[in-house]
């Protein structure tokens, strides 16, 4: 059996990738809520909002004051989703420290979703980053669509290896590799994370797993045993994106949790304390949530 790593870094999304498709909008006090019952949880990493267009992801509008509105905490790490300059502006007066910048292996997607081609949200988040880093922020960078588009189907590694690429080369300190419309399985992610394993060695990859065919957890355990320690997944598992059809939740926190524990990894989240803040998510949307560990006693 191949070694699995001792501890994995587990990046929450749900307060941006689980809020920005569900069609309740969640107030601002009730989400900084949240990501405090997700930080007593022990989650570190939090994707909290993003600077979008207001008008086509109303769920996330109040990014601004959500922020001021959190609390910092030394070990804890907040980000937020920025794909342009007016984002970045906006970001800043928010007092975030670290941003993401997003784009897509697939020219449709990410025309639909960011009203961009490829190459030209490369040159976009040129000058989005050198500012962000000159005023000492940290940057992410997300690729889309990486194994299957809703639009072209099949995505080639090669596309995804330039991608990620182009977008290390704009001084991203980690990329995320995304199943957008969560249609992986765990030979596709053998063949196009082991390809990008080879191809960017020496940089941080994490990978990004939606759960619509119930592959997620699957493509942990295979991404794990090829060395993988930086997980996205959110809290009871709620999530999308409202630009990719069919795609539904993330891979839910709890779910990777309860396999982390089993296989002796560290991840520092409770469990426990996890399935607070995901029942009061639920309770606050007013439904159950997707995650099969949630739904145990
Ligand atoms: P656009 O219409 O092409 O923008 O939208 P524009 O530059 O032409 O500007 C048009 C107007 O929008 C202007 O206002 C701008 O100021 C304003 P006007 O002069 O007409 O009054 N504007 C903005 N306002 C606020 N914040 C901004 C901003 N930018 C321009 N940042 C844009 C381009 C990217 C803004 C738009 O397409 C958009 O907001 N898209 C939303 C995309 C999104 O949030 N998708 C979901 C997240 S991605 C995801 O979920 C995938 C991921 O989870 C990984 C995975 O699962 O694979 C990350
Ligand atoms: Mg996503």
């Amino acid at each position: 059996m191949a070694s699995l790593p001792k501890s994995v870094r587990v990046v929450e999304v749900g307060p941006r990738d689980g809020l920005q498709n569900e069609s309740t909008i969640v107030s601002t006090v009730k989400k900084a809520e949240f990501i405090k019952l997700l930080t007593a949880a022990g989650l570190q990493d939090i994707e909290v909002a993003s600077f979008v267009h207001p008008k086509w992801v109303p769920q996330l509008a109040d990014a601004q004051d959500l922020i001021r509105q959190l609390e910092p905490q030394s070990n804890v790490r907040y980000s937020a989703l920025v794909p342009n300059m007016k984002g970045l502006e906006r970001a800043l007066e928010s007092g975030i420290r670290r941003i993401a910048v997003f784009t897509a292996a697939s020219e449709t997607f990410n025309r639909k979703n960011i009203n961009m081609g490829v190459q030209e949200s490369i040159d976009v988040f040129r000058p989005v980053v050198a500012r962000a880093l000159k005023e000492g922020l940290s940057v992410r960078g997300y690729v889309s669509t990486c194994f299957v588009c809703p639009y072209e189907g099949s995505i080639a590694r090669e596309k995804v290896g330039s991608v990620a690429e182009a977008l290390f080369d704009l001084g991203v300190d980690e990329v995320s590799i995304g199943d957008t419309i969560g249609a992986a399985t765990p030979q596709d992610v053998e063949i196009t994370c082991g390809y990008l394993q080879e191809r960017l060695s020496g940089h941080k990859l994490a990978v990004h797993f939606h759960d619509t065919y119930g592959m997620a957890i699957a493509n942990v355990y295979q991404c794990l045993q090829m060395g993988f320690t930086i997980f996205d997944s959110s809290a009871g598992g709620i999530g999308g994106c409202p630009y990719a059809p069919g795609a539904s939740g993330n891979l839910a926190t709890e779910d990777l949790v309860y396999l982390l524990d089993r296989l002796g990894i560290k991840s520092g989240v409770s469990l426990k304390l996890l399935r607070q803040a995901s029942h009061f998510m639920a309770h606050e949307l007013g439904r159950d949530l997707p995650s099969r560990v949630l739904k145990t006693a």
